[in-house]
């Protein structure tokens, strides 16, 4: 059925609204957090127990902010919470995941030259590294190892190393950075949920009960939130890199995911000490460019396999639109209209590779894209982009006729 496609498009574009949005959200307060908790200035007249303050203007208003590092003598009447932004935006994020990796696992998942696996299986697989993931990562910061924030975060950066290089041994290039930034997200959300919230729970709990809290909740909750600082930034990396095949889909795209984490640290470096008013550590840009320019330069090395080499036999799930009668007419099309870009190797000036990796060389990758080309040519008139190769309308009517008669026949 052609409308469960298109009510699919739509669905994914509102999801996909939802999690930026939600995003923004936690994003931006856990930004703002940071930077009031690096600023905050210790005064001789403030009250007992609190730590520090902070002046501020906004909108036309000044806000005098204290903080207490355990908790103020009694507990106020109401208390802002911060946590529905961190969940919403893993929950969105997870059912992007599905709509597009798990209902789209045989184009966006599954790369049969890296690992022959079904769709379920491969859906498992990724299931299970995110929630092993996390229970690895949380026995580690528990060992006796968590103790040294330094030595744990240098021991944390080697395991995510790790899952990048596995990841790409596991999935296509895209859904391998996709994942690495599925994981990092999920490891700052629990973080939030597992420890950072309850920790925080204990503490009101003794407080209305009139008890002194222990200190160690607030420092454990501390100690995830730096990690969460730090993997902020590469996780909006690795979920804005699907639109740049340079960044996963070329020979070295592990390595690039590792010195990506690096340039989280080093941009962010920057920013907490400028926040704390400990000066301004210029080098730290120097640094991201170099890291910069190194990927740059890596996402140009030759991939052992030429890309001409590409799927040769349609896959099971799409060999209805390589079956269908109209496909020897599509074919002739999308050599005359989409070719010339969509290639392994471009003939367009001034393409160097195909856009977004998307290729139509072989029967089995044309059939492999039926829906995109029918949303974005059929459908709609994106591509072509500005009908630079001239398509008619004649032809859009062909490509959706395809689509549709081949969905129909199940
Ligand atoms: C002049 C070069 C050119 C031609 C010709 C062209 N495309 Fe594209 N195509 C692009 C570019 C550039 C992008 C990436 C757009 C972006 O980044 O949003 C793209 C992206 C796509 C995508 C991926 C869209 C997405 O958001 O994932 C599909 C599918 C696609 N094109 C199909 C087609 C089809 C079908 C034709 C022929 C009818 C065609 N293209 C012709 C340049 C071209």
């Amino acid at each position: 059925m052609y409308e469960f496609a298109i009510a699919w498009e739509w669905l994914t574009f509102a999801v996909r609204w939802l999690h930026v949005v939600t995003a923004i959200a936690w994003i931006g307060s856990s930004f703002y957090f940071i930077a009031l908790d690096l600023g905050l200035v210790k005064r001789p007249h403030l009250p007992p127990g609190a730590y520090g303050e902070e002046w501020q203007v906004h909108g036309g208003g000044f806000y005098h902010i204290q903080k207490y590092l355990v908790a103020p003598a009694s507990m106020p009447e109401h208390l802002t919470w911060f946590k529905w932004e961190s969940y919403a935006t893993w929950l969105s994020g997870f059912a992007m995941l599905c709509l597009v990796y798990y209902g789209g696992a045989d184009l966006f998942l599954i790369d049969r030259h890296v690992l022959d696996i079904s769709a379920p299986v491969a859906i498992l697989i990724s299931l299970a590294s995110l929630s092993i993931g996390w229970i690895c990562y949380d026995l580690l910061c528990k060992s006796p190892l968590g103790k040294n924030t330094w030595a744990l975060m240098g021991l944390l950066y080697v395991v995510l190393v790790a899952m990048a290089w596995g990841y790409t041994q596991l999935f296509t290039g895209r859904a391998a950075f996709l994942h690495l930034g599925a994981f990092t997200a999920t490891i700052m959300s629990a973080n939030v949920f597992f420890i950072i919230m309850p920790n925080q729970r204990i503490v009101v709990a003794d407080l209305i009960a009139g008890r002194t809290p222990d200190p160690k909740y607030g420092q454990i909750a501390k100690q995830r939130s730096l990690h969460n600082n730090y993997l902020t930034l590469p996780v909006i990396f690795f979920m804005l890199s699907n639109h740049y095949p340079l960044a996963f889909a070329t020979a070295y795209n592990w390595v690039i995911a590792a010195l990506v984490f690096l340039m989280g640290v080093t941009i962010r470096h920057w920013f907490n000490t400028t926040h704390a008013r400990k000066g301004r550590p210029t080098w730290t840009w120097l640094v991201t460019l170099i890291l910069f320019i190194l990927i740059m330069w890596l996402s140009t090395v030759p991939r052992a396999t030429a890309p001409g080499e590409a799927a040769e036999t349609v896959a099971p799930a799409f060999q209805r639109f390589a079956d269908n009668a109209h496909f020897p007419a599509v074919k002739e099309t999308i050599s005359t209209r989409c070719s010339m870009c969509h290639a392994a190797e471009p003939v367009y000036e001034g393409l160097a590779r195909p856009p977004k990796n998307v290729r139509f060389d072989t029967d089995a990758e044309i059939a492999a894209h039926a829906r995109e080309i029918y949303l974005q040519a059929g459908r709609a008139h994106a591509m072509p982009p500005g009908n630079l190769t001239d398509m008619t309308e004649k032809e859009r009517a062909l490509l959706t006729a395809w689509f549709e008669s081949a969905v129909k026949t199940r």
